[in-house]
């Protein structure tokens, strides 16, 4: 059967990019298909400035959202990264395999790199090493497929190449995985500035659709987005990207073809009505089914306790072959 890992890093409150790009199909369809894993990665939250307490519950409220978008945890393994010790342990090995210079032409590193040192903050190491890690998670798990949105392409490429690299150097010892997109939305843009991606922790909030908004106020965001001074629906992204993101966003929310739903709308207010009425109602039951979640917390620590307990039982056997691989004496 088909292994499927993905991951959500809480570094910030779930947003609809974070939905449309990944979250939707691993409960509409992954879980379904394939033997699939899921996990709030808060390792990856250590990697930039943060606040203990804030990241202990943005990983709750994350696995909280993946459950209430429908992902059932009869059917997949939900877990939280930190309570399986086996990422951070392949990490390292990985890390005997990476070249920094790969690392270094990451461009979220060159991105958040850069944002952190105009904030006056210094680089932590482990914003350079986070893709090794993220490899690590991946590999793991003899992962077949890896679905995420578009921004995540460049790492699951780096983890491919540290998988070959690895079994060539050592045996054959990890799965050769590969990246899913969504036909529509792998990459949802910020409503207010359509060139950069909806990223969950930007500091400008309008432009950001949070999963947990109020209806009202995502339909103040999408009917604020930033559009052109033209006035044709046409889909084209590149002289139109505002347009286009409404579009994309309308579609996948909708089931139907940014093109053809350009043709059906009349001016860029009545566009923005149905993307945000689309938008609002995607979410009403996810809001409704995380606040029932939000009233049972000890259900949600089950899930998580069983789920780690499962994925603990997936990852030992590789990463533990890994190591003999590599040349590590078996503890006997
Ligand atoms: P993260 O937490 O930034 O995002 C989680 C998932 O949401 C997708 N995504 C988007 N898709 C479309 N439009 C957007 N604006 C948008 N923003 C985010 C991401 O592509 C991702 O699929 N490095 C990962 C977490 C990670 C991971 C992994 C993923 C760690 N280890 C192993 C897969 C496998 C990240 O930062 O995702």
């Amino acid at each position: 059967m088909t292994r499927i890992f993905s991951g959500v890093k809480p570094t910030g409150h779930l947003t609809l990019g974070n939905y449309l790009g990944a979250v939707r199909q691993w409960a509409e369809t992954d879980q379904y298909r394939a033997d699939a894993l899921f996990c709030v990665v808060d390792l990856h939250a250590l990697t930039v400035e943060h606040d203990p307490a804030r990241v202990r519950r943005l990983s709750r409220q994350a696995a909280t959202l993946l459950l209430a978008a429908g992902l059932d945890p009869a059917r997949c393994t939900v877990f939280v990264q930190s309570h399986v010790d086996e990422h951070a342990r392949l990490s390292y090995l990985l890390e005997c395999t990476a070249t920094v210079g790969e690392l270094r032409r990451m461009i979220q590193y060159k991105e958040k790199g850069t944002q952190a040192q105009a904030a006056g903050q210094s680089v932590r190491l482990s914003l350079l090493t986070y893709p090794v890690l993220m490899a690590a998670d991946i590999l793991a798990y003899g992962t077949d497929e890896v679905p995420v949105g578009d921004d995540q392409a460049q790492h699951v490429e780096l983890t491919r190449d540290l998988a070959v690299r690895f079994n060539q150097r050592y045996g054959h010892t990890f799965v050769v995985p590969k990246a899913t997109h969504p036909k529509v939305a792998a990459r949802v843009m910020d409503l207010q500035e359509p060139t950069a991606k909806m990223g969950k922790s930007h500091e400008t909030t309008a432009g950001i659709v949070y999963l947990l908004d109020e209806p009202d106020v995502v339909r103040k965001k999408v009917m604020r987005a930033v559009t052109d001074s033209g006035r044709e629906v046409e889909y084209d992204r590149a002289a139109k990207p505002g347009v286009a993101n409404l579009l994309d966003v309308l579609a996948a929310c909708t089931g139907g073809e940014p093109e053809g739903l350009a043709a059906g709308c009349t001016s860029y207010g009545a566009l923005k009505k149905d993307a945000a009425e689309a938008v609002v109602e995607l979410m009403r039951p996810l809001r409704a089914r995380h606040a029932e979640l939000c009233a049972d917390p000890g259900y949600l620590d089950g899930v998580l306790r069983d789920g780690a307990a499962r994925a603990r039982a997936m990852a030992r056997p590789v990463v533990d072959a890994a190591y003999r691989a590599i040349g590590l004496l078996p503890a006997g």
